[in-house]
């Protein structure tokens, strides 16, 4: 079916998924609140990711840093500089754009000349139709606040725009107290901030939104080459399913990523079919990456970006060592091993190549001297592989994947429209709802008590005995609740007693119900949900 944007903000605020921040004083524009169906699904999301990213890995583990850090860390990392989106103003309408979307809607592209940016010949205020536009102009996008009492510049203090400088920031404190060992990862999931110039399509592009990110570091192609003797490619084929292995280049561990981070989205309830991969070009890569690919999702407003996965070589952690005085280097005792076994020649050939290597790519001659004699000593700054996700935007393409529209007729041929959301059970906000089949009948109500507080020690449940039956079976497939459980006369055992200790479990997707005995419940159940 088609499905509108429109049609799944409608159910999100009737059934408590997403609300407009402040909306009683009219909002604010790029804010969203998650109300009780949205906390649970986002919570859910974040879990199953950490599940996935970091529990059920030995080579992951996590970060949770403070949202304002030392502003030093944003100059390190080049948002201070560089973090900016090209702004236009109409100067009949006032409408404020962003200049590459802007473009994009008159279906042109906006011409980058160096580090500015010009409008296209013919472009126009898509809001009032002038023509009478201001030249681009960068737009900072991180939001400043002060830290303590007075503000002047040296209190100036930014709320991060990523999750994924504390993990650099923090490296070296890191490294030492989890005990891993290059190639090994840090994750954290958490709130970010950017000023947007244009917020849009509900809570896909917002201004408080949350990140998952890993940065996954991993040997210098260089150094896997001492220790292995040869660094695999693409072109070895390895096997992507299987463990990592030491002799894989940067390269297979950034296709590695990409298939893993594809698995957990299957995972988490995204059909493959509706997932795209697009690749950067060379011009579109940041000087530093070696590649970068977006994981986008077919949303009714056109495929956008989900999760970025970027090679982003030694850039974020070199820019820390120069800012900061710390060194960033690792010492790896398997390189070290390595270099020990290796000839004077073997050695002084291993240099030469390298040196021609960097230099044939531009690089300087004395800093790749410099890089093997650091090898050569066991050290190197990590590589990283960063699979940076949106916490919101998957949050979005779950609910608009399991919006779901049902044309239903009854017996009497009566025809209907049932909407339901069909979550993957595990990513689901409630797990079970517990409906006694009367209210007024105390054993009855009683029992359907017990059977929910037991369930509820697990998971999330939903206690329901107002309304006819089939309307509250109905509240449930809205906010896509994946099993129902009835109590009614026959789990007391009161008309057949083989019928006693039995409930009716009703599947939200195809409407079955079976009676089963109440013992088998919870494992039924739990064996639906789990990831
Ligand atoms: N550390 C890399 C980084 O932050 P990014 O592509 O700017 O990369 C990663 O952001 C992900 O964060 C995006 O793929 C998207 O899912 C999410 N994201 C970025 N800006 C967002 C916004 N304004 N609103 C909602 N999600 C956003």
């Amino acid at each position: 079916m088609e499905k509108s944007l429109d049609q799944i903000a409608s159910l999100c605020k009737r059934r408590g998924f997403i609300f407009p921040s402040s909306e009683i004083y009219g909002g604010l524009n790029g804010f969203w609140d998650y109300g009780p169906m949205g906390s649970e699904l986002k919570r859910n999301i974040r879990d199953a990711w950490w599940h996935f990213m970091v529990q059920w890995r030995e080579d992951v583990v996590g970060l949770d840093a403070t949202i304002i850090m030392n502003p030093r860390i944003w100059e390190a990392s080049g948002h201070v500089g560089g973090f900016a989106d090209p702004m236009v103003d109409c100067k009949d309408c006032k409408k404020r754009h962003r200049a590459d979307q802007l473009c994009e809607e008159q279906g042109m592209k906006l011409v980058q000349d160096g580090k500015n940016w010009k409008l296209p010949e013919g472009c126009k205020c898509t809001a009032c139709g002038s023509a009478n536009l201001t030249e681009p102009r960068a737009f900072n996008l991180m939001f400043k606040t002060f830290v303590g009492p007075v503000e002047d510049d040296s209190a100036v203090a930014y709320l991060r725009p990523e999750t994924a400088q504390a993990i650099f920031a923090q490296f070296l404190n890191i490294v030492p107290t989890s005990r891993k060992a290059v190639p090994f990862g840090v994750a954290q999931s958490g709130k970010s901030f950017r000023n947007e110039i244009n917020p849009r399509n509900y809570t896909f592009r917002s201004r408080e939104f949350e990140q998952m990110e890993l940065e996954f570091f991993i040997r210098p192609d260089e150094a896997v080459e001492l220790i292995c003797g040869h660094v695999a490619t693409l072109a070895d084929k390895p096997d992507l399913d299987g463990d990592p292995q030491e002799d894989w280049g940067w390269e297979v561990w950034h296709r590695y990523w990409v298939e893993q981070r594809l698995k957990w989205y299957r995972l988490a309830g995204l059909p493959q079919g509706d997932l795209h991969l697009y690749w950067q070009t060379k011009e579109e890569l940041a000087h530093y990456a070696r590649a970068c690919v977006d994981i986008e999702y077919a949303f009714p407003f056109g495929v956008q970006e989900l999760e970025g996965i970027a090679a982003r070589s030694d850039f974020d952690l070199t820019q820390h060592q120069k800012h900061s005085g710390k060194s960033m280097e690792v010492m790896d005792d398997r390189l070290r091993l390595a270099v020990a076994e290796k000839s004077e020649e073997e050695k002084v050939a291993f240099k030469a190549r390298v040196v021609a290597d960097w230099t044939t790519r531009g690089k300087d001659a004395a800093a790749a001297e410099a890089f093997v004699d650091g090898l050569f000593a066991g050290r190197y700054i990590p590589h990283v592989i960063e699979p940076s996700a949106g916490t919101d935007r998957l949050a979005l393409a779950l609910l608009c994947n399991a919006y779901d529209e049902e044309k239903l007729v009854d017996a009497k041929g009566k025809e209907d429209v049932r909407t339901v959301l069909r979550f993957s059970p595990a990513i689901a906000p409630v797990k079970v709802a517990v409906l006694p089949l009367v209210k007024n009948k105390p054993e009855l109500k009683a029992k359907a008590r017990e059977v929910y507080k037991k369930l509820q020690r697990r998971w999330k449940c939903f206690w329901d005995e107002t309304g006819a039956i089939g309307r509250r079976y109905r509240r449930q497939d809205e906010i896509g609740t994946p099993f129902c459980v009835t109590v009614d006369f026959g789990t007391l055992g009161e008309e057949d007693p083989a019928q006693k200790d039995t409930v009716t479990l009703r599947y939200r997707d195809s409407m079955e119900q079976v009676r089963i005995p109440l013992a088998e419940l919870e494992a039924k159940i739990a064996a639906a949900i789990e990831l």
